[in-house]
C-alpha cells in the first residue's frame, strides 16, 4: 500500500488539480516547493513560508549529509524539528547537486564518489547511503539516487544514465523497503535527456517497479524552454495517470503554467529565492529589476495585486534603495514576496483547472514572462 494518497478532484485537458496527502499535512496540487537547500529557506522565517501558501519545502541530501552531517541531524530530532518546518518535507537524493557543486567526482555501478566543496573531504553515495541519509533526515518524501547526463550529451551516455538510474532505482527501492519509517515514500525520477524512445523506456520501466510517485528529471539543464515541453509532453503520457509527477528543478512562471497543461503535478526551483537575493522580483505584470534607477523615485508597490506585505506595503522607492546599499532587509523582502508570488501562482493554477479556464491564465502569465 502506498504511503501517500492522491486525490485528483479536478482537470482540465491533460492538467489537473487534487492533494498529496502525507502524514505531515496536505499538498494541494499542482504545487510549488520552495527550496531550502541547507535547512534553510534562505532569508525567510519557516512560519512565513508557511503563510504564503507552501504546503512542503525540499531539501537537499548533498548540502545537509556535508554539513551539519545526517547523523547529527537525526540526533537533534530529524530535519523538521532541527529546522522548525512542521510541514512536509521532500529531499533530493544528492546525484544531481555532487554533478554540479562537487569538482573532483567518479562516477560507477557503486555510486558517486566526491569531494565536498567546502572541506575538500573524500565520500561515497551509493543508492542505499542516499537512502539511509534521508531516512536519518526523516524526509517525507524520498528522492531515489540517479544520474542526469549533461546537455547536449550523446544519445548513448542518454542512454547509458537511463539504465544506470533504473538500476539505482531498484536498489533504492530495496534500501527504501528495509528502512523506510511509515507515511514515508520513495519517488523514482525519470531520465532520457530529449529522446522520446528513452523517455518512455525509463518511464515503462519505473512505472513497473510501481514508485507513488513519478519525477522527471534530466530537463531545463540547458536544452531551453521549447525542448523541454515538447519533451515533456512526450514523457508524461507513459506515467501513471493516478500517481504525482514531480518536475524536479523547474522553474520560470511560464515553464510552470506550461509544464501543468502538460500533466505536471509538483515543481522546485530556486528561481523566487535566488532572484530575490540579487535585487529582481517576480509581480503579476513580470519581472522586475529593483536595481535599475528607474525605480529611484517611485513611491507606488512592488505588486498591487498581491496580497504579500512585502510586495504591498513598501515603496518600490524603498526596495530599490535596500537594494542599491546592500541592506540585509533587501533580500528578505524580495524573497519573501517572490515566494508569496509563487504560491498566488500555484492558488491561481489550481483555480483555473478546476474552473476550465487554464488557457486564459497560460495567456495572462504568457503576455507578462513570455
Ligand atoms: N534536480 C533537477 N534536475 C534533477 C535531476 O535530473 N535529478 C535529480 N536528482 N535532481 C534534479
Amino acid at each position: 500500500m502506498s504511503a501517500l494518497a492522491f486525490d485528483i478532484h479536478g482537470r482540465d485537458g491533460e492538467a489537473r488539480t487534487g492533494a498529496l496527502t502525507t502524514p505531515r499535512g496536505t499538498i494541494r496540487t499542482p504545487a510549488f516547493m520552495p527550496v531550502g537547500t541547507a535547512a534553510s529557506v534562505k532569508a525567510m522565517f519557516p512560519d512565513t513560508v508557511r503563510e504564503t501558501g507552501a504546503d512542503i519545502i525540499l531539501g537537499n541530501t548533498y548540502h545537509l549529509m556535508l554539513r551539519p552531517g545526517a547523523e547529527r541531524i537525526a540526533r537533534l530530532g530529524g530535519l523538521h524539528d532541527f529546522m522548525n518546518w512542521p510541514g512536509p518535507i521532500l529531499t533530493d537524493s544528492g546525484g544531481f547537486q555532487v554533478m554540479s557543486l562537487s569538482k573532483l567526482r567518479k562516477l560507477s555501478e557503486d555510486g558517486v564518489t566526491f569531494q565536498s566543496h567546502i572541506d575538500g573531504s573524500t565520500h561515497l553515495l551509493t543508492p542505499e547511503r542516499a537512502v539511509e541519509i534521508q531516512c536519518l533526515l526523516g524526509s517525507d518524501i524520498q528522492m531515489q539516487l540517479d544520474e542526469c547526463p549533461p546537455y547536449p550529451c550523446t544519445r548513448e551516455e542518454a542512454a547509458s544514465a537511463v539504465e544506470l538510474s533504473l538500476r539505482w532505482a531498484e536498489r533504492s527501492q530495496d534500501a527504501f523497503a528495509k528502512r523506510a519509517a511509515a507515511g514515508h515514500a520513495l519517488f523514482g525520477i525519470v531520465q532520457g535527456s530529449i529522446h522520446p524512445d528513452l523517455r518512455e523506456r525509463s518511464a515503462r520501466a519505473l512505472m513497473e517497479m510501481d514508485f507513488p510517485g513519478y519525477a522527471i528529471g534530466g530537463l531545463a539543464v540547458g536544452e531551453g524552454p521549447d525542448l523541454m515541453l515538447e519533451t515533456l509532453a512526450q514523457t508524461t503520457p507513459h506515467l501513471p495517470a493516478d500517481k504525482p509527477r514531480y518536475l524536479m528543478g523547474v522553474g520560470t512562471p511560464l515553464d510552470i503554467v506550461e509544464a501543468v497543461a502538460r500533466g505536471v503535478d509538483m515543481f522546485d526551483c530556486v528561481m523566487p529565492t535566488r532572484s530575490g537575493r540579487h535585487g529582481q522580483a517576480f509581480t503579476w505584470a513580470g519581472k522586475v529589476n529593483l536595481r535599475n534607477a528607474a525605480h529611484a523615485d517611485d513611491p507606488g508597490p512592488l505588486d498591487p495585486e498581491s496580497p504579500c506585505p512585502a510586495a504591498r506595503d513598501y515603496s518600490r522607492a524603498y526596495l530599490h534603495h535596500l537594494v542599491k546599499a546592500g541592506e540585509y532587509l533587501a533580500p528578505m523582502l524580495l524573497t519573501w514576496a517572490n515566494v508569496a508570488f509563487y504560491q498566488d501562482l500555484m492558488r491561481a493554477v489550481r483555480a483555473a483547472i478546476q474552473e476550465g479556464r487554464l488557457d486564459e491564465l497560460r495567456t495572462r502569465i504568457r503576455v507578462a514572462y513570455g
